[in-house]
Order: structure tokens, then sequence, then C-alpha cells
């Protein structure tokens, strides 16, 4: 038995779970997923699965995302991504939806199924009906071989490596840097310059770095941690490409700690959610810089006013931001939708510390699993 408990803490490799092990992963994990795919020179980026005519791709005229939980998250930065530089028409469906609303689409539709696994029930029964529809159909998926890699025929692997925990954290954050490439190569055929093109496939290559920066600081995001270990609820709030971060770092907090944790669109938070709020409720307001910044900082006066205890996610040096905070987790400044990739990352850390403060079984949550083949 005692051996068993060594191979368990070796494949470990010296972590206390598998995701902890697996947010350290993370700048290496996303050295891999990036890897080979920025052309530095045209400003774009080189995906061997999208391969297809520039021109085939010039005549798509939307992106449906589709996926489930953490995967569809991801979907929603990609939303944004699409829409910001590629300039198309870009929407999230979940996947459990799709078939049964009879998406209205055709060979012009570019449809991108997101999971991890590869396996998830839902995803591959959309993926079906796209190609049912005549959609350009591709996967971006982690495990090599999976049912939807081999259904789809076309797809990016994300080449992050396994993962065991169930909370998902490293595919998340290499989801979104392989969607940023999509959208980088999808926009060089449209309108984005060689110019933009070449910022932006900087700033992507430096994900790595700004991960490994935000993991540097978990003995300060660990103390802040101890000081929400007791609330039973709290709040995430965010705007523009933030919403969906602040989705993701809910969820995360929910499903490892059982806090009841919501994520809410900074605006929304006033039409109900807001009435929630009492002295000490913590509210997680992702306010990085942005064009989304200065409206979420008004967000986040409201849940002062009525008491709330706000952790911000800002941008290094952004005084402005630290000031209307009471704990504040900073992130170094970046391209605002690059920004999504660290400030998750400090979310993942973040939670993974209530919830081993609060002595939770963090590697198998109850009543979950890694992998949903069940419709
Ligand atoms: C399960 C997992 C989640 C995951 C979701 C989608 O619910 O617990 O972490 O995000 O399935 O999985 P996929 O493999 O399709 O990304």
């Amino acid at each position: 038995a005692e051996l068993g408990l060594d191979a368990a803490a070796a494949e470990k490799g010296g972590f206390e779970h598998f995701m902890l092990k697996e947010i350290h992963e993370q700048p290496e994990a996303l050295a891999n997923a990036i890897r080979g795919r920025l052309d530095l020179h045209l400003g774009s980026s080189v995906l061997a699965g999208m391969s297809t005519s520039q021109r085939e791709l010039a005549e798509l005229v939307r992106v449906v995302m589709v996926g489930c939980g953490t995967s569809l998250h991801a979907a929603m930065v990609g939303e944004y991504a699409f829409e910001d530089i590629a300039d198309i028409n870009a929407e999230v469906q979940q996947a459990a939806e799709f078939r049964y609303r009879n998406p209205i689409m055709g060979s012009r539709d570019f449809v991108v199924a997101i999971s991890q696994s590869g396996e998830t029930a839902d995803t591959l029964a959309a993926v079906k009906e796209a190609h049912q529809k005549g959609a350009f159909v591709m996967s971006l998926v982690n495990v090599v071989g999976s049912t939807i890699a081999r259904e789809t025929g076309r797809g990016v692997y994300l080449h992050a490596g396994p993962e065991i925990s169930v909370a998902s954290t490293k595919a998340f954050t290499c989801q979104v840097s392989v969607l940023l490439m999509m959208a980088l190569k999808l926009g060089r055929g449209r309108r984005f310059s060689r110019e933009e093109g070449l910022k932006l496939a900087h700033d992507i290559g430096s994900i790595p770095l700004l991960v490994e920066r935000v993991i540097a600081k978990e003995h300060i995001i660990a103390k802040i941690a101890e000081d929400y270990v007791d609330n039973e609820h709290a709040f995430f709030i965010g705007r523009g490409p933030m919403y969906p971060v602040a989705l993701e770092g809910a969820l995360k907090l929910k499903e490892i700690s059982y806090i009841h944790a919501e994520g809410y669109h900074a605006a929304e938070l006033k039409h109900g959610p807001i009435a929630l709020l009492q002295p000490g409720t913590p509210v997680i307001a992702v306010a990085c810089e942005g064009p989304a910044k200065d409206k979420t900082l008004g967000n986040v006066e409201e849940c002062r006013a009525r008491g709330a205890r706000i952790l911000g996610i800002v941008t290094e040096g952004d005084t402005d931001a630290e000031e209307v905070m009471d704990d504040y987790i900073s992130i170094p400044r970046t391209h605002p939708l690059v920004a999504t990739v660290p400030a998750v990352v400090a979310l993942q850390i973040f939670s993974y510390h209530v919830a081993r403060l609060r002595g939770c079984e963090i590697d198998q949550p109850r009543n979950l699993a890694k992998s949903v083949t069940v419709e």
C-alpha cells in the first residue's frame, strides 16, 4: 500500500493535487500549444488543421462554437476574439441545445467543436448535426484520436498534455490561446492588417511568460484566499471578454470548494442578484485594462455601496482599479483578449487555495466526472 501512495505522489510531481500540478504546468502546456503556430513575419498563424484555401476561409460568414462546461466558457472568449480580430459574426451555442433547436446553417458556417476530452456526448451530437447541415466543421480537442477529433476529421489539437483534475485548468487556457490564433488566421484574410497581426502574434507568443508571472504570485493569492474561506456565497463579475472569465472563475470556485458562486455580467448584477449582497459578501471583479474597464469599476462601486467585499483582478500598475478594491491580484499588461488567460489563472489559483483551506477533495469533487458521455 505504501508503494501505491508513493506512486500516486510521484504522479503528482510533488504537488498536493493534480489540479495544482496542472495549474503549474500551464506555462509549458501553453508553450506547446503555441509553438510553431505563430507566423511572426506575416503577423498571422499557421494551423495545419485549419488549412484550406484562404479563399474558402474568406467565404465563411459565421463562426459557431459549441462545447460544454469550461470548454463553453473558452468558446465565449472566442466569440469576442472572432468578432474583434476576424471581423466575422461569431456565436456560442451550448452543445446540449444545438441539435434540438434546428440550427440554421450551411456550407459558409464554420462550426468549431471545443472539448478537452473529445468524448463529451452533447458536443459529439452537435458535431453530427452540424455535419448534417453541411457546415464547415472543425474540432479543438486535447485528447489525440478521441471520438470528436475522429468524427470531425479536420481540427487543431491543444497539445496541453493529459489533464487529470476534474476541474479543468490548462485545457481552458490552451483552448483560449488556440482560439486567438484561429481568429488571427481568419482575420488576416479579412480586415486585420499585418501591423495589427504582428502585434497580436507577439502578445499571444508571450502568454506562457504572462502565466508564469501570475503563478509566481501564488503565495500572495494564497494569503488573500484565507479571507474568503468562510463565505457560503460569492459573485464573480466581468464585462466583455472578462465576462466569460468571471463565469469560469465562479465555476472553478463552486466545483472544488462547494461555495455557492455565481458568475454574472457586471451590468446584469443590478437587475436582480444585487439584492443578495450584504455587508461582507464577496464580489470578485475581473477589471483588467481594456474597453470595458471603466464600466466595470462603476459596477464595482454599486457593489461597494452595498457593503460587499471586493477582490479585484486588475492590471499591474493600474492604481485607479486598485483603489476601489478591498483586495486585488494584478496581472501583467497585455492585449485585452490575451489578458483573459493570465486573469483566469489568477482565479484558478484563488479557487484552489480556498478549497484547500476548506479541506475539500479537490481532484475528485462530489458528483462530478472528468468526462461526461451521457446527454
Ligand atoms: C465535464 C468536466 C468539465 C468539462 C466538461 C466538458 O463536466 O467536469 O471540466 O469542462 O465536462 O468537457 P470536455 O472534455 O468536452 O471539454
